[in-house]
């Protein structure tokens, strides 16, 4: 099959990856030329294990084109996706929907025979058949069908989650629509991944439902570890004895600093604003959005009482800044509140990320970047583990002790604990929703 992909950012180049190595002919298409660039000449412009390879082992086998040229790719394609940005919009919490609708448009003026126009960004309930408004206005003689095919893959583990995915959701309105989206995944259907064929309105709604619903279940686990330290529980304990109920499963019960990333963030905020707007309050999201903020701020006063009280004229280390391991995403990252918290309380703050530095240089202003986790904590009075890399999971912790100028940790991820630290000979230690000193 002939297929364009609009948008090549971590949704768009992973799927339109997979789908040449699913065999199809894929044109990945972006506006944006220093991606295009950088493509043409086999990099890949973001971190993504294991994509590099799969992206030249399909342009090599001639399934795999990059271009801006929108027109050209969408031009005898049997399928055009759209998988371009959908941000908070500025002011009200929406999703911004211009870029989709941009593209549908240009989609529209392109396309010259039947085309399935699937849309895999995520979109608030209705805009597919907004799409299917603005492509008819723009092209009324086009025969054309539109989809909604939600993404669930995790950053980081991408190309595993569309390969292997727990099911993929199809919105359609047309058997004929169809028939092309089961042609599409037909490898994956081989292979007894379950396909959920929807109307487009409930596969819209799964793709909402499926992030507040994982957003509240971290947000639940951070509250629980905020009370498990005032009443002595151990939250890693509390999520073990949970998870093993099937009922509640294992995932996502893990406490941490709060949930970030370019998801979450943007819809749950994208969740509330579509209840509000349909005299439909969803009330557990908007909560979950409030907790998550507090759970944020509440990190930055652990990091306060272990510098007693004051950031100012404190070195202090932080160890990673993406919203987590495996990715070079930073947007909505805890870190992106936590760092600033620091640098404006007059710390001076030395970061180190094993991909984090390209797109943190310019949100994180005032700190130092270092190559070298232990180079990161010589002479530091505070070191902060804030993303669990593996780089940070087995760290010579009496080399690390030894080298601050005083050795206390605030292990935002639970990564070690406090015997540990102890034995190694940490004076201070403090880990979310455990037992620390002090
Ligand atoms: N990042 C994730 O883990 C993830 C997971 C599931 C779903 N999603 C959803 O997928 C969508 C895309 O997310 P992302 O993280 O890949 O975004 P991104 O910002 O990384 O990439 C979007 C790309 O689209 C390009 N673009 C915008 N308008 C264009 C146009 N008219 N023509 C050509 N290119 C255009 C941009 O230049 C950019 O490269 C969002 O709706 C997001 O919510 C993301």
């Amino acid at each position: 099959m002939k297929i364009a992909m609009i948008g090549t950012g971590y949704v768009g180049l992973v799927s339109g990856v997979c789908f040449s190595d699913f065999g199809h002919n894929v044109v990945c298409v972006d506006k944006d030329q220093r991606k295009i660039d950088m493509l043409e000449r086999g990099e890949v412009p973001i971190y993504e294990p294991g994509l590099d390879t799969l992206m030249a082992k399909n342009v090599e086998a001639g399934r795999l084109a990059f271009t801006r040229d929108l027109a050209a790719a969408v031009d005898g394609a049997e399928a055009v996706f759209i998988a371009v940005g959908t941000p908070t919009r500025r002011g009200d919490g929406h999703a911004d929907l211009t870029y989709v609708m941009a593209a549908a448009e240009e989609i529209a003026k392109a396309a010259k025979d039947y085309v399935v126009i699937v849309t895999k960004s995520t979109v608030p309930v209705g805009t597919n058949r907004k799409v299917r408004e603005v492509v008819a206005a723009a092209n009324p003689d086009l025969d054309f069908d539109v989809a909604s095919n939600p993404e669930f893959l995790r950053e980081g583990a991408a190309i595993d989650d569309f390969m292997k995915p727990d099911r993929v959701v199809v919105g359609v309105e047309t058997d004929r629509a169809a028939q092309v989206m089961s042609d599409i995944y037909r490898p994956l259907y081989l292979r007894d991944f379950p396909i959920v064929t929807t109307d487009l309105e409930s596969a819209e709604m799964i793709k909402y439902a499926a992030n507040a619903f994982l957003a509240t279940k971290i947000t639940f686990i951070n509250e629980i570890a905020a009370l498990c330290e005032k009443v002595g529980a151990d939250v890693k304990q509390v999520s073990k004895g949970m998870g093993m109920d099937n009922r509640i499963g294992n995932k996502f019960l893990h406490a941490g600093p709060g949930y970030g990333g370019s998801c979450f963030p943007k819809d749950t905020k994208a969740l509330a604003r579509i209840g509000q707007e349909h005299a439909s309050p969803m009330y557990i999201t908007e909560a979950v959005i409030t907790v998550n903020d507090s759970i944020k701020r509440r990190m930055i006063d652990k990091l306060q009482d272990l510098c007693d009280g004051s950031f100012n004229g404190k070195t202090i280390a932080v160890l990673g800044v993406t919203f987590k391991p495996n990715t070079d995403d930073m947007r909505d990252a805890p870190s992106l509140t936590i760092v600033p918290a620091l640098v404006g309380g007059g710390a001076k703050v030395r970061v180190c990320d094993p991909q984090g530095q390209h797109e943190g240089e310019a949100l994180l202003p005032g700190v130092d970047w270092v190559d070298d986790p232990y180079a990161a904590v010589q002479g530091a009075d505070l070191l902060v583990l804030l993303t669990e890399w593996n780089e940070f999971r087995a760290l010579d912790l009496p080399q690390i002790a030894g080298s601050m100028s005083r050795a206390a940790m605030a292990d935002l991820r639970n990564i070690y604990n406090a015997e540990v630290a102890k034995d190694a000979g940490f004076l201070a230690y403090v880990s979310i929703g455990r037992k620390g000193f002090a």
